[in-house]
C-alpha cells in the first residue's frame, strides 16, 4: 500500500505545548504512524512557545484576513515533528495556557480562535499547501471539531475526515452569533450540521460530519453512547453507531523509558526492578516525606479536577496514613482541591506532601519512585498516567471506567492465582470502593513476592503505540479519498 498523507489538527502537541494527554497523543502519533507508512503532519496554533521552537520555518500559505486579522501558515520542524503552525498573532500571540487568560477563565474569543484553526485544517485538506495534500484530515477534540464541517460544506471533492474525542466533557459550545463569522452556508445551522442546543457545537459538528469518529478506549466508546456518560451527545453517537471506534492510546516509549530516563535518580529495567528503591528515596527527599523503604508510597500525578475523583482520595487519606502509608501528589488545577490537599499535607507532615505545579520532570520521578499510582477518576476516556505507571513498575489503582478499565488487570483472587494482575480496579467511583482497593493494595504490599510479580507484570504489559497505530492506519485507509 502506498504512503498515505494525513493532516493531524490539534490545539496542543507535546513537547511544544501541553496541558494534558491530548498533547502526548498528538505528539506521539506521527512517529507511531511512520511505521505504518503514513506521513503525518500536524497543524497547531502558533502560540509563542510554538513559534520559538520552529526554527527555519517557511511561509506555506497566507491569509489577508482570518477571523479579524492577517495570518500565515508556517511550515517547519520542531522536536522531530513536521509542523504547520497557524501564525495568527491576533488569535494566538498570547503566552501561557492555550485556552485560558490570565484570570484563569476561557479567552472570550475561543470560538473564533479554534474556528480559525479548524478552517485552516480544512483548507490544507483541500489543497492550500503545495506539496502536502492530505488524503485524510484527523481532527482532535472540539478545538478542531469544525474541520470536518468545513470539509463537508466545501462544495468540492474533499479528503476523508476523522475526529477523535479525547474528552466529551469539553464540547466547544458557543452562542449562535458565532455562526455568522464561520463562513459556512446557512444550511449548516441545522441538526444535520453544526447547530447545538440553539448555539453552535464544535465537537457536535465534528461528531456529526466526520466520516469516522474515534475515541481513546473501547470502554469509553461504549460509555459515551449511554446517557450516563454521553453528556447530551449520546443520542448522536448512537445514531452514528458503526462509525464510532475505540482505539486505546499508547505511551511514547522514547519519552517514557525507565532504562534511559534522564529525570530519574536511578534508571532500571524489569531485571533490575529492585533499583527503583533509589527513586523512591529520591522522591521522598524531594517531597520532604519521611525516609522509609517499608512504608508504601502512593502517588498522584494529575490535573486537579472533578473528573479525576481526587476528592474521594481526600476522604481516604487518613486511612492510608493510619496504616503506615505515605501520599505524594503532583497536580494543578481547581482551587478547592488544592486547598483540600494543602490542608491534608499541613496536618500530616512527613506522610503527605503535595506539589501544586505542572512539572514534567517530577512526573517521571513520581512514576519511578512511587509504589502505587492512584487514578480514581469518575470518568476517564483513556488515561495515560496509569499506562506510564505500568511501564515504570508503579502499580496503578484505578476506578473501573473508560480506558482505566481496559488497561489494568485487577488483582482479584483469580488474576492473582493466574499470576496476571497488573494493579487494582474499583467500582463505583466512591469513597468506600476506593478505600477497599487501597486495603487490598496494602495487603499485596505486605507480600513481597506477590508485589514484585504485580510490578513486573505491569512493566511487561504492552502499552506501546504499535497496536493502536495499526488501527488508526486501517481507519485512515478506509476513509481516504484523494482530492481531485
Ligand atoms: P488528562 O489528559 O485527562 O489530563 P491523561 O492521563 O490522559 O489525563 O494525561 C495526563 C498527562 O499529563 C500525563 O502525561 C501526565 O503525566 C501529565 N500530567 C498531569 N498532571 C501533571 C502535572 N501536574 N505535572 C506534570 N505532568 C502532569
Ligand atoms: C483526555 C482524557 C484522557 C486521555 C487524553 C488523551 O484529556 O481526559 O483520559 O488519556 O485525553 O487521549
Amino acid at each position: 500500500m502506498s504512503g498515505l498523507k494525513v493532516l493531524s489538527v490539534a490545539s496542543e502537541v507535546f513537547p511544544l505545548v501541553k496541558t494534558g494527554g491530548l498533547a502526548d497523543v498528538a505528539g506521539a502519533l506521527p512517529g507511531a504512524l511512520a511505521g505504518e507508512d503514513v506521513d503525518m503532519r500536524t497543524l497547531i496554533p502558533g502560540y509563542p512557545a510554538v513559534k520559538d521552537k520552529l526554527g527555519g520555518a517557511e511561509v506555506a500559505h497566507e491569509y489577508p484576513d482570518l477571523f479579524g486579522g492577517p495570518a500565515q501558515v508556517l511550515a517547519g520542524r520542531a522536536a522531530g515533528l513536521d509542523i504547520f503552525a497557524l501564525d495568527a498573532p491576533h488569535l494566538f500571540d498570547r503566552p501561557g495556557n492555550p485556552y485560558l487568560g490570565p484570570d484563569g477563565t476561557d479567552w472570550p474569543d475561543n470560538g473564533r480562535r479554534f474556528a480559525a484553526l479548524a478552517r485552516v485544517g480544512a483548507d490544507i485538506g483541500l489543497g492550500a499547501i503545495l506539496g502536502f495534500q492530505p488524503d485524510v484530515v484527523h481532527a482532535h477534540d472540539w478545538q478542531a471539531g469544525l474541520a470536518p464541517a468545513y470539509l463537508a460544506y466545501a462544495g468540492q471533492p474533499a479528503p476523508g475526515s476523522l475526529i477523535t474525542v479525547h474528552n466529551l466533557a469539553f464540547q466547544g459550545h458557543f452562542p449562535v452569533s458565532i455562526f455568522w463569522e464561520l463562513g459556512l452556508p446557512d444550511r449548516a445551522l441545522s441538526f444535520e450540521g453544526v447547530e447545538y442546543f440553539g448555539g453552535v457545537g464544535y465537537l457536535k459538528a465534528g461528531l456529526r460530519l466526520a466520516d469516522v469518529v474515534t475515541t481513546v478506549s473501547p470502554t469509553y466508546a461504549r460509555e459515551i453512547q449511554t446517557p450516563e456518560f454521553g453528556m447530551a451527545l449520546d443520542g448522536l453517537l448512537r445514531a452514528r453507531g458503526g462509525a464510532v471506534h475505540g482505539i486505546l492510546n499508547g505511551v511514547d516509549e522514547a519519552v517514557w523509558n525507565p532504562a534511559t530516563d534522564p529525570a530519574l535518580a536511578q534508571t532500571y529495567n524489569p531485571l533490575r526492578i529492585d533499583m527503583r528503591a533509589r527513586n523512591k528515596a529520591a522522591l521522598q527527599s524531594r517531597l520532604g516525606l519521611a525516609h522509609s523503604v517499608d512504608r508504601p508510597l502512593f502517588g498522584v500525578v494529575s490535573r486537579l479536577s472533578h473528573q479525576k475523583g481526587l476528592d474521594l482520595l481526600l476522604h481516604v487519606l487518613p486511612r492510608i496514613v493510619e496504616q503506615g502509608g505515605q501520599l505524594g501528589l503532583l497536580g494543578s488545577g481547581e482551587r478547592w482541591l488544592e486547598s483540600g490537599f494543602g490542608d491534608a499535607a499541613a496536618s500530616r507532615p512527613g506522610s503527605v506532601s503535595c506539589v501544586f505545579d505542572y512539572d514534567e520532570k517530577l512526573a517521571h520521578l513520581f512514576q519511578s519512585g512511587a509504589d502505587f499510582i492512584l487514578v480514581p477518576s469518575r470518568f476517564e476516556p483513556c488515561g495515560l498516567t496509569q499506562l506510564c505507571a505500568l511501564r515504570y513498575g508503579a502499580t496503578p489503582i484505578v476506578s473501573r471506567v473508560g480506558g482505566l478499565a481496559d488497561t489494568v488487570i485487577d488483582g482479584n483472587d483469580a488474576a492473582l492465582a493466574a499470576g496476571v494482575a497488573t494493579g487494582f480496579q474499583f467500582a463505583p467511583p466512591s469513597v468506600e470502593a476506593l478505600a477497599n482497593a487501597i486495603d487490598r493494595a496494602f495487603e499485596i504490599y505486605g507480600d513481597r513476592a506477590a508485589m514484585r510479580r504485580m510490578r513486573l507484570n505491569g512493566m511487561r504489559a504492552d502499552v506501546s503505540w504499535r497496536g493502536p497505530a495499526k488501527r488508526y492506519a486501517e481507519l485512515y485507509r478506509s476513509v481516504a479519498r484523494t482530492a481531485a
